[in-house]
């Protein structure tokens, strides 16, 4: 696709194959900031459901693995699977066969037909497409009568997030956006240890997606490794934090971002690019050198919370360096942080890392319920290590039983909007931009997301997990 194409043509054909991109100048002017909220979604518990019937949307990299792990959940029918690339269908069908399961209405009819599996009798809309369509897929479920999970970030401007709020209060269809770091286990614990005051008042936060992502986007050839290379053409047209909500999701909740406490400002700044085109030159991979509208290689950004916090999040995924999401989080009488190592620090054992000993101590008296519940079958089925298994397990288990989510559309709308609010602020001098108020006021009456727990036999794990079987772990 790529071949022998000269640099001007290469940034050309970028724009032209991103039939979708479209749609982020069609969505209207914010529709949400004048007009009061039409009904507040966070606390919001729909009717509970016997079975819960899923259909999903885009089977790259990552969604098959969304498949598999519902696959695996008893009360859970996957009834339709689309994607404009049929052998992507035809994996998750196989995927279905191995559980025992009946096979799925297939749709993969071209870039719209996801609208005819929106129109299924069916309860939830699973989007796991690029970025540019999780707006108005997930737009086009709820207003379809049905429930939204929608891959991260779920939006990538401010019409988008705002498109969500409203359209999720006005059908009264939950928008959860699939932020499976807030369920990774030290995630988990470091919010059970805030909720038990273990860290005193909170006073900053640092959050990360530090990931060299440069061999997937750099694909030799024509080559394709994301669909039609839908990353790169994102990361050559905008220089902020694309993708921000791993590193911040975990700590806006400790942080009871939307409830009793919301984004105020934040401001932005990136460095040069270097590695990524580095990279390309060292490869030989050379029609990704010098690429002038790379975004830089490392965006930091900083945001300042209504009780006075401040949170930092980074973003890097073309400089050579070790994963990191960094997950630190601080106050008054102590820290924790997991990346490079993890360790806590508390204001009663001294000003030192806690030793190892300690460590053990520390969490099994704060492990999460939910990670004890389930911690060990979502190990054995995997994902990220089993986050993502825990995440689609709490998922189905409210929308079955009738409960709240975790993660509502506020959520989704607040923390996306970094992506938009860091492109504005870097372009303009790191000048400070307003975070929206998603909530519209509500944020100061909201409760904080409770310590939540499970009970699985009221949703039964199907299949025995086979030693060996744990699935490989996507970008
Ligand atoms: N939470 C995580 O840990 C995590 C990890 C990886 C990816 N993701 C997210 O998952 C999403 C998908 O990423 P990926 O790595 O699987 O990308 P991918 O390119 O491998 O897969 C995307 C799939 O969507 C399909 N698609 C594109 N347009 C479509 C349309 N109009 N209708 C139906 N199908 C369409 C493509 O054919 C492709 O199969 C992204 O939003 C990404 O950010 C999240």
């Amino acid at each position: 696709m790529f071949h022998n194409l000269s640099r001007r043509d290469f940034i050309k054909n970028m724009a032209l194959t991103t039939g979708a991109l479209g749609y982020w100048s069609l969505s209207g002017c914010n529709p949400g900031t004048s007009s009061p909220a039409s009904f507040n979604m966070c606390g919001f518990a729909a009717p509970g459901l016997d079975r819960v019937r899923v259909g999903v949307i885009g089977l790259g990299m990552r969604g098959p693995g969304a498949v598999e792990r519902l696959s695996k959940m008893q009360d859970v029918d996957i009834v339709g699977l689309c994607d404009i690339r049929p052998e992507g269908v035809h994996t998750a069908q196989e995927i279905l066969k191995k559980h025992g399961r009946a096979p799925a209405r297939e749709f993969t009819a071209g870039p719209d037909d996801w609208q005819n599996l929106c129109q299924m009798e069916l309860d939830l809309v699973y989007i796991v497409t690029p970025w540019q369509w999780h707006v108005p897929m997930a737009v086009g479920a709820m207003k379809n009568g049905k429930h939204a999970a929608v891959e991260v970030p779920a939006a990538l401007d401010l019409d988008g997030c705002w498109e969500l709020v409203e359209t999720s209060e006005s059908t009264r269809k939950h928008c959860v956006m699939l932020e499976n770091c807030c369920y990774d286990f030290f995630e988990l614990q470091t919010l059970n240890m805030v909720r038990q005051g273990v860290f005193g008042e909170l006073t900053h936060a640092e959050g990360a997606y530090i990931h060299s992502l440069v061999d997937y986007m750099q694909p030799e050839g024509d080559k394709e490794i994301y669909q039609g290379n839908w990353r790169i053409q994102h990361n050559l047209k905008q220089n902020g934090n694309l993708y921000p909500t791993h590193g911040l999701g975990p700590v806006a909740q400790c942080m009871d971002i939307n409830r009793g406490n919301r984004f105020l400002h934040l401001t932005s700044m990136s460095s040069q690019q270097a590695a990524f085109t580095e990279h390309a030159r060292q490869t030989g991979n050379l029609q990704f050198a010098d690429l002038p509208s790379y975004r830089g290689d490392m965006n930091t950004t900083l945001i300042k919370c209504a009780k006075g916090q401040t949170v930092l999040i980074q973003h890097d995924t073309s400089t050579p360096r070790a994963y990191s999401r960094i997950h630190l989080v601080q106050g008054s009488l102590g820290m924790a942080r997991k990346w490079p190592r993890k360790g806590i620090c508390l204001h009663s054992d001294g000003h030192g890392w806690l030793t190892d000993e300690r460590m053990i101590e520390v969490e099994a008296k704060y492990q999460h319920p939910l990670t004890k519940t389930i911690g060990d079958i979502a190990r054995k089925v995997g994902g990220h290590g089993g986050m993502d298994f825990i995440m689609d397990y709490r998922l189905i288990y409210c929308l079955k039983n009738g409960l709240p989510m975790d993660q509502d559309v506020y959520d989704a709308a607040a923390w996306s909007s970094v992506v938009p609010l860091s492109i504005q602020s870097v372009a303009d001098k790191s000048n400070s931009m307003d975070v929206p108020d998603f909530t519209r006021g509500a944020w100061s009456t909201n409760q904080p997301l409770q310590i939540v727990d499970v009970n699985p036999e009221l949703l039964p794990v199907q299949a025995v997990v086979e030693a060996g079987e744990q699935m490989k772990d996507p970008k």
